[in-house]
């Protein structure tokens, strides 16, 4: 289908796989329009396929890697060019690694860092001016669980889903009235790809306490992103956890997640 012009776009990060691909799905459930975005390796054109051969929405791609330092003003060269409106902004591409801190090379965690970080505030600070100019928009941005929790053996990628939390959280304040509503999204496991399912198995039956699926991940982060929530934390497990760690003693809470994460120690 052609570009709908007027008709505002969805612009999904991350969209060729697991949760991105599910914030897919929903959104054009819901009738919206969509602007997909994933590495360009082959699969966001899958996806595409998948979805224009189901829904009577328009679904674009584009295919970038989003560490490009010049990635998020290639995007909005796109809209432009195009003349799309984007009302939401899902900023869900993201990636981890786990395992002790210094057995990971380097290179590793810039990469996760210019990915679940520096992609995050460029699309943020070149979309703003486009989602300013909507009546009602939304920025919807993918942290995790280990914002609030912080996790042994997973350091680098903890601190960067913390980074997403607190940044979304200032941003949100600094956006009220409107019309920009911030939702800092916070899932616990969700199994989407290998490595993923290798952590879940790591854990055992024990896991499957607070794990979601990709689809509820992204109905729930949606219901709450439009009732214009601040933060979601899909499942209510994984709420009663959030909400219990917080009455726990810092220094005992860290000793209870090393325990629980040091099957990670190897990986
Ligand atoms: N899975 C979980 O247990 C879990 C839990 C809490 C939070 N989260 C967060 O939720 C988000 C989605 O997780 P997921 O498990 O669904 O991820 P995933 O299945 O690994 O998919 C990652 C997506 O990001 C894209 N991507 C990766 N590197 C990219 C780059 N450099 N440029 C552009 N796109 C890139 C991938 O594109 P290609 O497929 O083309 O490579 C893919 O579409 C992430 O932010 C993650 O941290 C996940």
């Amino acid at each position: 289908m052609q570009a709908q012009q007027h008709t505002p776009y969805t612009l999904i990060t991350g969209a060729s796989m697991g949760i991105g691909k599910a914030f897919a799905g929903a959104c054009a459930r819901k009738g919206r329009n969509l602007l997909l975005v994933a590495f360009p390796d082959g699969q966001l054109e899958e996806v595409q396929r998948e979805l224009l051969a189901v829904f009577s929405v328009s679904v674009l791609i584009f295919p970038v890697d989003l560490t490009q330092a010049d990635a998020a003003q290639r995007l909005v060269r796109f809209c432009e060019e195009k003349k799309l409106a984007i009302d939401i902004l899902i900023n869900n591409a993201g990636m981890g690694a786990g395992g002790l801190f210094e057995n990971i090379p380097l290179e590793k965690y810039l990469q996760i860092i210019d990915l679940n970080n520096k992609a995050m505030v460029s699309l943020c600070h070149r979309f703003l001016p486009l989602l300013q100019a909507q009546e009602r928009a939304y920025v919807l941005n993918m942290s995790s669980m280990e914002a609030t929790l912080p996790l042994p053996y997973k350091a680098v990628y903890t601190g960067s889903k913390n980074f997403v939390y607190a940044f979304s959280l200032a941003l949100r304040e600094e956006q009220q009235p409107g019309p920009v509503s911030v939702t800092v999204v916070c899932p616990g496991p969700v199994l989407t790809n290998p490595e993923a399912l290798m952590r879940a198995n790591a854990h055992g039956k024990r896991a499957r306490w607070v794990m979601c699926s990709p689809e509820e991940v992204a109905d729930l982060a949606l219901k709450g992103l439009f009732r214009g929530k601040a933060v979601v934390v899909p499942g209510r497990v994984n709420q009663a956890l959030v909400r219990l760690m917080k009455l726990v003693p810092t220094s005992l809470k860290m000793r209870l997640l090393e325990r629980l994460f040091r099957v990670y120690r190897n990986h």
